[in-house]
Formats: C-alpha cells, structure tokens, sequence
C-alpha cells in the first residue's frame, strides 16, 4: 500500500506545550493552540486494565504522584490524580487524560497530532494495536491524517500490520547507520529524531531519501533556525510560541 505524502507542520507543541502547562494533559494541548501550534505530539500507553492514556513515564509518580506503575493500575483509579499540581498551583486538578479524551480535544482546538507510542515493557505490539483501533473509531475527519512514531520498532511494526493507512515515524535518540534499514522494514515516511545530535550530514541523507524529518525537543530560536537550515521538516519543541516566531511561521 503506498500512503499519502505526509504533511507535517513546521513547529509540533511537545507533550502539549510542556513549558507552560503540565506535560500530556489537556490544560497541556490546549495551551499549545493557544500559543499557535497546529499540532501536537503526546506519549501514549496502557492502563493496567487496558486503557489507552497519555503519560510519558512507566511510573506515575513523577507528573500524577502515586509512585506505581501505569501498568499497575486500573483508569477509574488513574483518572483521579492529579497531573497538573506538580507545575504550578493554578493546574491542580488537571487529570490524567485517556486518549480518546485528548482526541476529543483534539477535534475541538483543531489540532493535527503526533502520536508516540510509549509502551509498558513487553506491551509493544498489543499497545500499538489499540492505539489504531482507537484512531480507526474515534479520530475526526476534519482534522490531518496523524503521525504515528515509536522508539519501540516492534510497535511501529504492529501499527503496520494492523493498520497500514497511518503514516509512522522511526523515532531514534542517536540515527546510526542502520537508520535506513530500520525505517524501511516498518515501512516509514518520516525520521524523528534529537535535534542535538543530529549532524549535517545524516540531515542530508534523510532528506535525499526522500524521508520527512523531524526533531525533538528543540526550544532554543538558534537552533531552530540551524536546523531547518540543514533540511529539517519540523521541529517539536516544548515552547511553540517561540518556535514559531523564530522560524517565521
Ligand atoms: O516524540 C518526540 C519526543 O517526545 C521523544 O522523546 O522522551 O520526550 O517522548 P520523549
Ligand atoms: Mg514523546
């Protein structure tokens, strides 16, 4: 099946807009089209009993304060944290959202997205497998086809079986020369990778591939700046308002 070209914007908001709002929540996504983003990018994985939610760590300590896993613990208990005290009083009793309720948002701010499948250990495919039913069922025509990416290539792997319609991104902290290799055999159309170690060169490669690359998490204006001028596509980053100015979208 050969897919669409993939139309990416030139600033994604990283887990929202995670300077100013806490990571991965609503208050979070709806704080990056406040600031101009047209997309976002947000962390998705399993509850213990099986639904989808958008957190970044395997614990819930750090961002929802309960020190246990995700993977331990049911939604109807997730669903009561508070994920939004730990950044600022004002966002006490932001909850944990499920994904289907960030789509939900998503339709309603108009925001394309990119969707990082962070699986629990040893959940790479069953997690990958629900993320696409879920986007099968619930994502909004009106709005882009998402971008699907993973550090987890077994999940991009499931994703490509069970649903090949949705674009996918190798997600890769350092590329190394296998880069190739591995977008091919899960049939990718984009390259994300860091932006600070991203060299010229390997720029240069992707792009002669013929590959949409982008960069995480990339907020200083710079090093933005330096970065679409060796050919990044896009550039995520935690801070889209001064992204964007830097790059005069
Ligand atoms: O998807 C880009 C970026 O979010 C990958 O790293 O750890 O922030 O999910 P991380
Ligand atoms: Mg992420």
């Amino acid at each position: 099946m050969s897919l669409p070209p993939l139309k990416l914007p030139r600033v994604i908001g990283h887990r929202g807009a995670a300077t100013y709002a806490p990571e991965n929540t609503l208050a979070s996504m709806r704080e990056a089209r406040a600031r101009g983003a047209t997309w976002v990018e947000f962390d998705v994985k399993l509850s213990g009993d099986g639904v989808l939610i958008v957190m970044h760590d395997d614990s819930l300590k750090r961002t929802a304060g309960l020190d246990r896993l995700a993977s331990a613990t049911p939604w109807t208990e997730i669903s009561t944290l508070d994920a939004g005290a730990w950044k600022a009083a004002r966002f006490a009793g932001e909850r944990v959202p499920s994904f289907a309720a960030t789509i939900t948002c998503l339709g309603d701010e108009d925001l394309g997205a990119n969707v990082e499948i962070k699986p629990n250990p040893s959940q790479e495919a069953e997690t990958a497998r629900a993320t696409v039913e879920m986007l099968r069922t619930h994502w909004p025509a009106h709005l882009p086809t998402p971008l699907l990416s993973s550090f987890k290539d077994a999940a991009l792997a499931a994703a490509l079986q069970a649903a090949p319609e949705y674009p996918r991104a190798i997600l890769i902290d350092e590329l190394e020369d296998d880069w190739r290799a591995r977008a091919e055999a899960v049939g990718a159309v984009g390259v994300n990778t860091n932006g600070k170690k991203l060299s010229r060169a390997r720029a240069t490669e992707i792009k002669a591939a013929g590959y949409k690359l982008s960069v995480y998490t990339i907020n200083d204006p710079a090093q933005a700046r330096d970065l679409v001028s060796i050919g990044v596509d896009c550039v995520i980053t935690d801070s889209p308002d001064v992204i964007l100015a830097a790059l005069g979208v």
